[in-house]
C-alpha cells in the first residue's frame, strides 16, 4: 500500500487541480538532486550530514506541479510528488552516475554532497575488539562540476550551506563561491541560524547572481522558497509566461 504522505501529496495534485503555474514549466526537462549522501565505512556504518531533502524534493515537486518532466536524485527517504520521476541514490557515485545519465534543460544540485569518502570500505563489519579503525578519505566526484561541464550546458542552480569562517563571512563565501562553480544562481544560507537550512521546514536564503550581486529573502517555508526559486529561474532564462 501508498504510504499516507504519498497519498496525501497525490490528493493535493489532484484538489490543486490546473493552475497557470501548471503550464509555466511544460516542456522543460529538469533535474534535482537532494539530501544527504551517505559514504560507507563498512555495511553497518557510513559517514553522513544533516541535510533532510526537503528543500530539494519542495523544488522537484514545485517544477512538477508546474508540468516540468521530473527528474529527481535524492538521498533522502521523504516522499515525492506523484509526477516526479524520483531515483532513490546512496553515496555521491551513485548520484554522480544518476545525474550523468539524464538530460537537462535545467539542473537544481539542491543535494548536500560528501566531499570525501572513505577510501575502500570494508566489506565486513568492522569489530570493536579490533580497536579503533584509522579510516583513510578520498575525494568524492563533482557532481555539479560534471553538469557544469555539459555542452550545451543546462541553466545551473548551485546550493551553498556556509558557516562562515573567522576569515569570510557566509555571504562573501557564497559569492566567492558563486564565481567558483560557475553557476547561474547560487542558493546561499548560514546554517547556523535557527530556522534555516537543514532538518527544519523553513529557510532564510541568500541568493547569488552571476555578477556577484546578492538578494536577501525573508525567512519563509521550503515550499515557498521553492516557488520563488521557479519564477526567478523562469525570469531568468527568459521562459514564456
Ligand atoms: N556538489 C556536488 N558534488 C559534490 C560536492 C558538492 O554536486 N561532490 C554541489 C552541491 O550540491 C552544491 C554545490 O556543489 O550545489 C556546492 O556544494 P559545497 O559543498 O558548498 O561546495 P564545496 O566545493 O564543497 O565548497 P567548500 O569549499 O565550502 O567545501
Amino acid at each position: 500500500m501508498a504510504e499516507p504522505e504519498d497519498i496525501l501529496i497525490a490528493l493535493e495534485a489532484i484538489l490543486a487541480g490546473p493552475s497557470e503555474a501548471l503550464v509555466n514549466l511544460g516542456g522543460l526537462k529538469v533535474i534535482v538532486t537532494a539530501g544527504g549522501t551517505r559514504e560507507a565505512i563498512d555495511p553497518v556504518r557510513y559517514i553522513g550530514n544533516r541535510s533532510s531533502g526537503k528543500m530539494g524534493h519542495a523544488i522537484a515537486d514545485e517544477a512538477a506541479r508546474r508540468g516540468a518532466e521530473v527528474v529527481l536524485i535524492t538521498a533522502s527517504d521523504l516522499p515525492a510528488h506523484p509526477a516526479v520521476k524520483a531515483v532513490r541514490v546512496e553515496s555521491a557515485q551513485e548520484m554522480a552516475d544518476a545525474v550523468a545519465g539524464v538530460n537537462a534543460d535545467v539542473a537544481v544540485m539542491a543535494a548536500a554532497v560528501a566531499d570525501f569518502r572513505p577510501a575502500g570500505s570494508s566489506s565486513e563489519k568492522l569489530a570493536r575488539t579490533d580497536g579503533p579503525p584509522e579510516v583513510r578519505l578520498e575525494k568524492t566526484p563533482d557532481v555539479l562540476a560534471a553538469v557544469v561541464a555539459r555542452d550545451p550546458r543546462p541553466f545551473v542552480v548551485g546550493f551553498a550551506a556556509e558557516t562562515g569562517s573567522a576569515k569570510q563571512g557566509w555571504l562573501e563565501r557564497a559569492v566567492e563561491k558563486a564565481s567558483r562553480k560557475n553557476v547561474d544562481l547560487l542558493i546561499a544560507n548560514d546554517i547556523t541560524e535557527p530556522g534555516a537550512g537543514f532538518g527544519v521546514d523553513t529557510n532564510h536564503v541568500a541568493i547569488v547572481f552571476p555578477d556577484g550581486r546578492t538578494e536577501d529573502w525573508e525567512k519563509a517555508p521550503k515550499t515557498e522558497i521553492a516557488r520563488r526559486l521557479w519564477d526567478l529561474i523562469s525570469q531568468q532564462m527568459a521562459l514564456p509566461r
